[in-house]
């Protein structure tokens, strides 16, 4: 069976896209930094796969630990997570999101077509897309960027497309990636107080933080909050396993969304949270957060005509798994 590198393989994405991997039969060897990943990330891939986990703790950067997983392993095919991915902090700190996202990407690169290796999926982002009334939107959409995080992510495309023809090139673009494992053993765990909606929301659940603040409720939507495509983090997964069968039958890439092509509000969110860990969540509402936009949603249909693509699980089934991976570890850890 094909061996497959996953950088950022302990992540949230790449761990679910680890097990989807292994899930459909492939071997899977992780390089991951642990940066923000928990240590014990490979343990739990372990216990749920029952087989051992092949795992580097390395950076993308350093070039002598990439030659060595493709000296001690015959890959067939990368994907390619590792990367930085808060646009907030990207304005902070633009040159360490060039230096990990695009330097990462070219010392990767450049490691693969040494080692003979020219089939790669990239992680991209709805992002790339800019701020467009054109909803839902289409692969064929021009990309601009409002962040430094939406510049590299652009740079990597491009980057990717001056490749030669004997390359094959995934690129998946994500719109908002929720929810956890059907197992509760792995999901997304963020340090500090999180940006993202979902597990914010999942921390006034656990009652660490004490209400959601709900950024504008005067967009032109249906309730006045913003619209998201939020997409089940075991469907993305999937997507990658299918992106990664396609590049390897057809030796043809493609880009495509990665979306359900459903839209819901923050307010659709926060009741459908609710619903599912069986409590009212505390909000209120704030004014707009800058950069937001109001509707963002994907036209999913390329993913399924190039890849056979389509998201299964509903916002009630993110918001379950979620809520059964977070109440899961609070009381492992109730501290
Ligand atoms: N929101 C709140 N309160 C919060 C957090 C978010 O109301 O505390 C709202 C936002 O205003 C937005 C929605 O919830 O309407 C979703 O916000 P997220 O921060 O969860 O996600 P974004 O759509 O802003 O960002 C995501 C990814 C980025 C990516 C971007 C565009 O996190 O990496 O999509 O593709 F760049």
């Amino acid at each position: 069976m094909a061996k497959i590198l996953l950088t950022g393989g302990a992540g949230y994405i790449g761990s679910h896209t680890y097990l989807a991997l292994i899930d459909a039969g492939f071997d899977v060897v992780i390089l991951d930094n642990f940066s923000n990943a928990k240590p014990d990330v490979p343990a739990r891939l372990e216990d749920i796969t029952g087989r051992p986990a092949h795992v580097y703790e390395g950076d993308v950067l350093d070039r002598a630990v990439l030659e060595q997983v493709f000296s001690d392993h015959t890959i067939d095919g990368v994907v390619h997570f590792a990367a930085l991915k808060a646009v907030g902090e990207s304005v902070e700190k633009p040159l360490d999101y060039m230096q990990t996202n695009v330097g990462g990407l070219l010392n990767l690169l450049s490691a693969m077509d040494h080692a003979g290796v020219r089939r790669i999926v990239f992680s991209s982002s709805a992002t790339v897309y800019g701020d467009t009334d054109i909803q839902p939107i289409p692969e064929d959409h021009p990309r601009t960027y409002t962040s430094p995080y939406a510049f590299t992510k652009i740079a990597g495309e491009q980057i990717l497309e001056q490749l030669p023809d004997d390359w094959a090139v995934g690129i998946l673009r994500y719109f908002n990636p929720v929810g956890a494992h059907g197992s509760a053993m792995i999901g997304e765990d963020p340090e500090d107080i999180p940006n993202n909606l979902v597990p914010y929301i999942a921390k006034v659940a656990t009652g660490e933080l004490e209400r959601l603040s709900v950024f504008g409720d005067d967009y032109d939507t249906p309730d006045g909050t913003g619209v998201r495509d939020y997409i089940h983090v075991e469907d993305l997964a999937e997507g990658h396993v299918l992106s990664l069968k396609s590049l390897l039958e057809t030796g043809e890439g493609h880009t495509v969304n990665l979306g359900t092509g459903e839209g819901s509000t923050v307010l659709d969110v926060v009741h459908a949270y609710s619903e599912a860990c069986g409590q009212d969540l505390a909000y209120k509402i704030a004014p707009r957060r800058d950069g937001d936009v109001a509707v963002l949603t994907a036209r999913p249909e390329r993913a399924k005509e190039h890849l056979g693509f389509e998201a299964k699980r509903s916002l009630a089934d993110m918001c379950r798994s979620s809520w059964a991976w977070v109440s899961g570890q609070r009381r492992n850890d109730p501290n």
